[in-house]
C-alpha cells in the first residue's frame, strides 16, 4: 500500500517529537545471572549491551502519555487541536478499549479520534501512513502517532533466544500539514502472512485458552524462530527502503540519515550493505534500548533530533519489518 508524492509536495509534516523509556536498566550481566548466556555472546550476535525494562503497575498508555506531551510541546500543539491519535502498539494496556483512548482521555484531546494499529515493529509507520494519508485527505489537519511497546512483561525469562532482546518504551511524533517542502515524502507498508508463526504471541487472543478452555502458560509469551526471521528482515527492509524511496523521487545519494527498526545489530550492518549505506549514517541505538518494536523508530528519531544529529532540510529514510509479517519505509524530510 503507497502513498505516492510524485517527488515534490508533502502533505504532512513531523512537527514535534518526544519519547518516555523506563528508568530500569537491565544488563547483560544482569541477564547473566537469570539464563544462560554472557554478555559476549548478546553484544556479537545483537549489538545490544542494556535495555530499559518497566515496573510493576506502569502501563503502555503512561509512556504514550508522557512521549506525546513532550512532542505537542516543542510542536506548539494543543491536545484540543488533535484531530487523530494514534498508536501502533502489540502490548496495549488492554484487550480493549484501545491504549489510543486512555491517552486521548489523560491529554483531553476531546476532539480527536483515537485507535490502535497491530502491526508488529512497523508498527509506527503504519501510524505515520494512517495519519499522513487522513491529513492528505483533507480530513485531519493535526494528530499524534505512536509507537509503544511494553515487551517484558509479555517475555519468557527461561527462553535465552528471546529475552536477552526485548526492551520498554514509547516514542512519539506531532503530524500536522505541510507548509513547504519538507515534510512526509512517502510512506509505504505490507504485509503477508505466510510466515506467521515465526513470530507470535496468543496473549488473550481468541486462539488460545479463552476459546480452547485449555490452560497453557506458554501463551503469554513471545515466540520467536530468530535465524528464519534474519534472512526475511533484511530483505524486507532493503525492499521497504527502495520502495519508499522510489516514491519520494530520491535515491539512496539523497538520503542523510536511516533509521532502520533497532531488531539486531547484524541485520542493521546488512541493510546498510545492501543499500550501500555507510554505517555513518545509520542512527543505531539498539546497543541502549534493545528491540522494542514498534517503539523503536519513533524512540531512534527524538534520540537523533535531540542529539543535533538530524538538521532542518536533511532527508531521513526510515524502514521497518516486524512479525505477520508486516514491513514499511517512509522518508521524511525536517
Ligand atoms: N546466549 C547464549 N547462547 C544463545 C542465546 C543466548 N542468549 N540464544 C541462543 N543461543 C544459542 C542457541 O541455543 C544456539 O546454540 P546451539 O548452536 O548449541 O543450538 C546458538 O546460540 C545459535 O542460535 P541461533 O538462534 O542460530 O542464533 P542467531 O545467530 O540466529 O542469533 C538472534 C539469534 C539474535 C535471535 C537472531 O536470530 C536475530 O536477531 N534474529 C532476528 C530477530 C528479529 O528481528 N525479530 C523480529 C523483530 S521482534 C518483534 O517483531 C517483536
Amino acid at each position: 500500500m503507497t502513498e505516492r508524492h510524485h517527488g515534490v509536495k508533502p502533505f504532512a509534516r513531523i512537527a514535534g517529537t518526544g519519547k518516555a523509556v523506563p528508568e530500569t536498566v537491565l544488563t547483560n550481566a544482569d541477564l547473566e545471572k537469570i539464563v544462560d548466556t554472557s554478555d559476549e555472546w548478546i553484544t556479537t550476535r545483537t549489538g545490544i549491551k542494556e535495555r530499559r525494562i518497566v515496573q510493576r503497575g506502569e502501563k503502555t498508555s503512561d509512556y504514550c502519555i508522557k512521549a506525546a506531551r513532550i512532542a505537542l510541546d516543542e510542536a506548539g500543539v494543543k491536545p484540543e487541536d488533535l484531530d487523530f491519535i494514534i498508536i501502533g502498539t502489540i502490548s496495549p494496556d488492554m484487550r480493549f478499549p484501545a491504549t489510543a483512548i486512555f491517552v486521548q482521555e489523560a491529554l483531553r484531546a476531546t476532539n480527536a479520534v483515537a485507535f490502535d494499529v497491530s502491526a508488529t515493529c512497523s508498527g509506527f509507520l503504519y501510524t505515520l501512513n494512517l495519519g499522513e494519508s487522513m491529513i492528505a485527505l483533507g480530513r485531519a489537519k493535526t494528530g499524534l502517532c505512536i509507537g509503544a511497546e511494553f515487551l517484558t512483561p509479555i517475555t519468557d525469562w527461561a527462553d535465552r533466544g528471546t529475552c536477552v532482546l526485548f526492551g520498554d518504551g514509547a516514542g512519539a511524533a506531532v503530524l500536522t500539514k505541510a507548509e513547504d517542502d519538507r515534510g512526509i515524502l512517502s510512506t509505504y507498508i505490507g504485509s503477508g502472512g505466510d510466515a506467521s508463526h515465526l513470530l507470535y504471541c496468543v496473549g488473550h487472543g481468541t486462539a488460545g485458552f479463552i476459546n480452547t478452555g485449555k490452560e497453557d502458560p506458554s501463551e503469554r509469551v513471545i515466540h520467536m524462530k530468530g535465524n528464519e526471521l534474519f534472512r526475511f528482515a533484511v530483505r524486507a527492509m532493503e525492499k521497504s527502503g527502495l520502495e519508499a524511496l522510489k516514491l519520494a523521487g530520491l535515491t539512496m545519494a539523497d538520503v542523510d540519515w536511516v533509521i532502520p527498526h533497532q531488531a539486531n545489530m547484524r541485520i542493521i550492518k546488512a541493510l546498510g550493505e545492501r543499500l550501500e549505506c555507510p554505517m555513518e549514517k545509520i542512527i543505531v541505538t539498539i546497543h541502549k534500548y534493545g528491540n522494542n518494536s514498534s517503539a523503536s523508530i519513533p524512540l531512534a528519531l527524538d534520540d537523533a533530533r535531540r542529539e543535533g544529529l538530524i538538521k532542518p532540510g536533511q532527508n531521513v529514510l526510515a524502514v521497518a519489518f516486524g512479525g505477520g509479517f508486516t514491513w514499511g519505509g517512509s522518508v521524511f524530510r525536517f
